[in-house]
């Protein structure tokens, strides 16, 4: 197994495109091309591969100094909402540990979206090592100081077990279903 780790810009082969699709889009009847999202050529990009083949796959971004992380995918008709303590005003909320998201100090921020490990990879730790190397590539080249995703209900126990936590309310996904938002503190991962 090997994780492979492309920058913005570097090219990515249509096979991790392929896989996103497989993983993430096809079970929900979303046409093909409906994989590729906005921002995929601004993002850091991560695969495992297993005997040369892809088998997981996830990407990170920044969200710009003044953004909130919200998005609207054309392609997959679907928006995502806000993250709320990227918003104007924020006054500070507890996560579902009870820690205190702080109003300050949190950018810059990056996102992480279509994280996917084929079925038959699943269980093997793949997704970790994925999840794992954008964290510390976009500590590196961004300087993050958190992190922001928008988890599936199902996956909220993978991204739990890498350190990640839950917080506000469940919200729907329009065409792919229920989702809660979750973050975490890059603080400690830095040496
Ligand atoms: C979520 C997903 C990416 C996890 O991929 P994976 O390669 O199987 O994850 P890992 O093997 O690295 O899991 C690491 C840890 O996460 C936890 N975990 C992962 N999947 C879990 C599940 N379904 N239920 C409970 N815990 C889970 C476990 O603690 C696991 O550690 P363990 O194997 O020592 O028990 C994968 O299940 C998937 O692609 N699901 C479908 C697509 C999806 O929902 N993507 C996320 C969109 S937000």
């Amino acid at each position: 197994m090997k994780t492979v780790v492309k920058l913005p810009g570097q090219e990515i082969p249509e096979s991790y495109f392929d896989v996103r699709y497989d993983i993430l889009r096809k079970p929900l009847g979303s046409p093909k091309g409906s994989e590729r999202l906005g921002g995929d050529d601004e993002s850091i990009h991560c695969w495992a591969e297993v005997n040369g083949k892809i088998a997981a796959v996830g990407r990170a971004h920044l969200i710009p100094e003044t953004g909130d992380g919200s998005a609207f995918d054309q392609k997959a008709q679907s928006a995502c909402p806000p993250f709320e303590p990227l918003c104007d005003g924020f006054k500070g909320m507890e996560d579902d540990s009870g820690t205190e998201i702080p109003t300050t100090g949190i950018r810059p921020a990056i996102q992480v979206r279509a994280m996917g490990t084929l079925d038959e990879y699943q269980g093997q730790g793949l997704a970790s090592k994925v999840l794992s190397a954008l964290e510390a590539e976009s500590i590196k080249l961004w300087d993050a100081k958190t992190g922001w995703l928008q988890a599936r209900i199902v996956a909220i126990p993978f991204y739990e077990a890498n350190g990640w936590c839950c917080f506000g309310a469940e919200y729907e996904v329009p065409n792919v279903g229920p989702h809660v938002s979750m973050w975490k503190n890059f603080e400690n991962l830095k040496r």
